[in-house]
C-alpha cells in the first residue's frame, strides 16, 4: 500500500467512524456506487452548497435559482444528445462475464480480473432508464437526469417570460444526477448518485471568451471559499476531440486527490447548442430579443459544472492531518470553518459537579443563538472530547471550569490546529468565535 492509498483508507474509515459517509444500503451488502450521509456529512455538504449559493446566485444580480424536475420527458434527452450519446465504451470478458470501462484498462484485450479475453468494446449508455406510469412502453419512458443542466435550458423561456433578465445572465442549481457507471470508484469520487451545483450563464455570441475567463477566476475563488489549498488545484485544457458533444472548449479543474490528479470541476462553452436543439425539437422558440441593438438570436452558453461530492472528497483530503500534541498522536480534520459541520463545542470541566453543567450549558445556549453549528459535549473526559472534535473538523471546543464561576475568569477556548487554550471572557466570546 501506498502512502497515499493509506490516506485514503484512513479518509475512509474516519468518515464511518465518525458519522460523515456511509455505505449505501450497507446492512444488505451495499449498492455499488452509492453513499449515505450521515449527521456531519450532510452539514459538511449543506456548508459546502451554502457557499456555491451565496458565491453564484444570492451574491450576484445577474443569476437566477431553479429547482427542476429530476425525472423529465424524454424528448429532452433526445434533444440534447444524451440518448445517442451519452455513453463510455464498454469491454467484456469472454471468460467471467465481468465489465469494464475500456479506457481505464492498462490492456484493452485482458480481463484485469481473470486474464481471460475482453471482447470488442461496445458503448454503453450511462442513464438509469425508468418508466413514468402504469404502462411500460415506448412513450413512458424516461430517464433519471444525468446532469441538472438540461432543467435550465428547459426554463429558459420561463425565466425570460417571468423574471424578464436582460442579457448575461445564469440560471444556477443544485441537486441530484444520477450515471450508471460501468466502474463507479475511489469512494465518493465516482458514483452512481450524486449532487451537482450548476450554472448556464447566457451570453451574446460575442461575448463567450471574456465571460469564460470570468468564470475561471471565479471557480478558483470557490475553491478558496471551502479552502482547498491552491496548490492543489490545476487547470487542463481539453482537446480538441476529447471533449462532449456541446462544447467547443472546456477546462477541467483537476484536483490532487489521495488516489492522483483528477477531475474535480469543469467550465465547458456549450455555444447555443442546447437552446437552439430545445427550440427545434419542441418548436418553442427560445431565442432572446436583444433591445439594444433590435436583433433576435439564440444566447450563448457558458456553463461551470461542480460536484458536491467531489468538493466534500478534496475538502476531506485537504483537511485530514495527522500529528502530535502533548506527545501524544492525534487525527484531525483541518477544515476552513466555513464548512466545519460543528464550528463550536461547550465542555464542562467535569460532568458530575452540575454548577459546571449548568454554565456551561447556559453559555452552549447563548452562542447558538448567534452562531450556527455549537454543541454541547459532556461526555468521556476532556482529553476524550478534544479527540472526538478533531476528528470531526472542530475549530474551537470552549471549557467551562471552576475559575469561570469562581473567579468570574471567563472560559477557555482551545484552538484545533495548535492545541493552544486561551481565556476568554464570556461577553466577547461571540465575537471570538463568529466565523
Ligand atoms: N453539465 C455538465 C456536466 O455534467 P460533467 O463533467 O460530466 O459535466 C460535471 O460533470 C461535474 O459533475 C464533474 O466535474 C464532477 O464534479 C461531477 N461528476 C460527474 N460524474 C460524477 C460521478 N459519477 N460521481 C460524482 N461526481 C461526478
Amino acid at each position: 500500500m501506498t502512502q497515499e492509498e493509506t490516506k485514503m483508507e484512513k479518509i475512509i474509515s474516519l468518515c464511518k467512524r465518525r458519522g460523515f459517509v456511509y455505505q449505501g444500503s450497507e446492512i444488505y451488502g451495499g449498492l455499488a456506487g452509492t453513499w449515505d450521509y450521515g449527521p456531519y456529512g450532510v452539514t459538511l455538504k449543506n456548508n459546502i452548497k451554502g457557499l456555491w449559493w451565496k458565491r453564484f446566485v444570492e451574491d450576484r444580480d445577474d443569476m437566477y435559482g431553479v429547482d427542476a424536475a429530476i425525472i423529465m420527458n424524454q424528448n429532452v434527452w433526445k434533444a440534447s444528445g444524451h440518448v445517442s450519446g451519452f455513453s463510455d465504451p464498454l469491454s467484456e470478458c469472454k471468460k467471467c462475464g465481468h465489465r469494464f470501462r475500456t479506457d481505464q484498462l492498462e490492456d484493452p484485450k485482458k480481463c484485469p480480473d481473470c486474464g481471460g479475453v475482453l471482447g470488442e468494446a461496445r458503448q454503453f449508455n450511462m442513464m438509469f432508464k425508468t418508466n413514468v406510469g402504469p404502462l411500460e412502453s415506448e412513450d413512458s419512458i424516461s430517464y433519471l437526469r444525468p446532469e441538472t443542466a438540461q432543467g435550465m435550458f428547459v426554463n429558459f423561456k420561463n425565466i425570460l417570460d417571468t423574471i424578464h433578465p436582460t442579457l448575461p445572465f445564469g440560471l444556477a442549481q443544485i441537486g441530484k444526477a444520477f450515471r450508471n457507471e460501468i466502474a463507479p470508484r475511489d469512494f465518493i469520487f465516482r458514483s452512481r448518485e450524486f449532487e451537482q451545483m450548476e450554472i448556464e450563464y447566457f451570453v451574446k455570441p460575442d461575448d463567450w471568451k471574456k465571460t469564460f475567463e470570468s468564470f475561471v477566476k471565479e471557480v478558483h475563488a470557490f475553491t478558496t471559499d471551502v479552502g482547498l489549498d491552491k496548490k492543489h488545484v490545476h487547470e487542463l485544457e481539453i482537446a480538441d476531440g476529447d471533449r462532449a458533444h456541446y462544447s467547443k472548449r472546456t477546462i477541467d479543474f483537476e484536483f490532487d486527490f489521495p488516489f492522483g490528479k483528477k477531475e474535480l470541476f469543469g467550465l465547458a462553452y456549450r455555444t447555443d447548442f442546447d437552446l437552439k436543439a430545445h427550440s427545434e425539437a419542441s418548436k418553442v422558440d427560445l431565442s432572446y430579443f436583444d433591445e439594444e441593438t433590435k436583433t433576435r438570436f439564440i444566447p450563448h452558453c457558458i456553463e461551470p459544472s461542480f460536484g458536491v461530492e467531489r468538493t466534500v472528497l478534496a475538502v476531506l483530503s485537504d483537511a485530514y492531518t495527522e500529528d502530535e500534541i502533548d506527545g501524544e498522536k492525534r487525527v484531525y480534520l483541518k477544515f476552513s470553518p466555513k464548512v466545519a459541520p460543528i464550528k463550536v463545542a461547550v465542555f464542562p470541566l467535569l460532568k458530575n459537579k452540575p454548577m459546571l453543567v449548568e454554565k456551561a450549558q447556559e453559555i452552549f445556549n447563548l452562542l447558538r443563538k448567534d452562531i450556527k453549528g455549537v454543541v454541547f459535549d459532556d461526555n468521556g473526559n476532556i482529553g476524550k472530547r478534544y479527540r472526538r472534535q478533531d476528528e470531526i473538523g472542530t475549530p474551537y471546543c470552549v471549557t467551562v471550569d471552576f475559575d469561570t464561576i469562581e473567579k468570574d475568569a471567563g472560559v477557555t477556548v482551545r484552538n484545533r490546529d495548535t492545541g493552544k487554550q486561551e481565556r476568554v471572557k464570556i461577553k466577547e466570546l461571540t465575537k471570538y468565535l463568529k466565523v
